[in-house]
């Protein structure tokens, strides 16, 4: 495994981490017995980074953290998430002070922890990140002691681009994967001035550059590539990326023809993420302990710069125009 800095904390980050929305819910039923078994592999496989939220699970994700944290030799860094426990028109209500100092309190109990090491604002709507008060209040909860850092995640480029002029925050989640290619044009060098760790989510897009999905694929219920396929509960540019399943599965079948024998899909998207230096931790999710394996694995594969630019005629072809204005 490989590690980078992230922003300028002195920690030293795998390039690899974990996505654990998996081990909350919304992915179909990943067991108790299941999610231990991930974050095991994660661990024997030199991940240290491990994104989750608040949310996940209603907190069954933070608590299965809360049992790594405790037992690990190394040190881990585990970054939750704030702001998306008051839903529907109350929404932006979640990154005002008191909810937030609330929400904080319980993921400290979740985490078993005095302090945590980085908390992200969970996707606030623009008002919210062009607001000055929203980052007042988060510098009241590292005063208190509660967060060491902050960073926020992303809809949206604009959000982005707002919250890294007002605010002292260190990283910057947003999807960044072969199908959502935009961040690369000129956001990354922004954050890179300011030293801001990018953290890269949904880079298999939903499992779809996983290779694995064909259109007869069907998913449970409880799984939202099932029930958000349209946006009905969040944001449909975490469901596949936003990309139509359609033309997305026509995108993966070219990709296809062009990897190496050597390599999948997976394989490759991951690789894809990591040529780009400003990324500064990548974090799939996984449903399973082999999958953990195999994208750990990703960290040690060479490089494929001969690969980049086929890739990108087939994001022009395929995708560009569907999604690159609107995320
Ligand atoms: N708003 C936010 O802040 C936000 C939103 C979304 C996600 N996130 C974070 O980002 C993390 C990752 O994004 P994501 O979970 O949306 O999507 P992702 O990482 O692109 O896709 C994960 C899914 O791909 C499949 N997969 C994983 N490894 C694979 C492999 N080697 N080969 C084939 N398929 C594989 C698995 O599903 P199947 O096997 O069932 O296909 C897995 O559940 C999340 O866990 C979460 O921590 C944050």
């Amino acid at each position: 495994m490989k590690y980078r800095e992230f922003s300028n904390l002195g920690w030293k980050v795998s390039e690899i981490g974990l996505g654990c929305w998996q081990i909350g819910w919304c992915w179909g039923d990943v067991s108790d017995f299941d999610a231990r078994k991930i974050l095991q592999k994660a661990l024997d496989k030199g991940i240290n980074f491990f994104d989750t939220s608040d949310t996940y699970g209603d907190g069954r994700s933070e608590k299965f953290l809360s049992e790594i944290i405790k037992s690990s030799s190394e040190k881990i860094y585990v970054t939750t998430k704030l702001g998306r426990r008051i839903r529907g028109t109350k929404y932006s209500k979640g990154y005002k002070h008191e909810p937030m100092e609330e929400f904080i309190d319980r993921s400290l109990l979740n985490l078993g922890v005095d302090q945590i090491d980085l908390v992200q604002m969970h996707c606030p709507p623009i008002e919210v990140c062009r607001n000055k008060e929203t980052y007042e209040k988060m510098e009241e909860l590292i005063k208190k002691g509660k967060i060491a850092n902050y960073g926020i995640s992303v809809y949206n480029l604009a959000e982005a681009y707002e919250a890294i002029k007002l605010s002292n925050i260190k990283s910057v989640q947003l999807v960044f994967n072969i199908f959502r290619q935009k961040p690369s044009e000129t956001f990354f060098a922004e954050a890179k001035k300011k030293n801001i760790a990018i953290i890269a989510r949904g880079p298999l897009a939903s499992g779809l550059l996983g290779g694995e999905i064909s259109e007869n694929t069907k998913f449970p219920e409880n799984d939202h590539r099932n029930y958000n396929i349209h946006g009905k509960s969040f944001d449909v540019g975490d469901t596949f990326s936003g990309v139509n399943l359609k033309k997305g599965l026509c995108a993966v079948e070219e990709l296809k023809k062009i990897i190496p024998k050597n390599f999948s899909l997976s394989e490759i998207a991951l690789k894809w993420i990591l040529m780009h230096k400003e990324v500064t931790v990548v974090i799939p999710g996984a449903i399973n302990h082999s999958q953990v394996e195999k994208n750990a694995n990703v960290s040690e594969l060479s490089e494929i710069f001969y690969l980049m630019p086929k890739i990108k005629s087939i994001y022009e072809k395929f995708i560009k125009s569907d999604v690159h204005e609107k995320w």
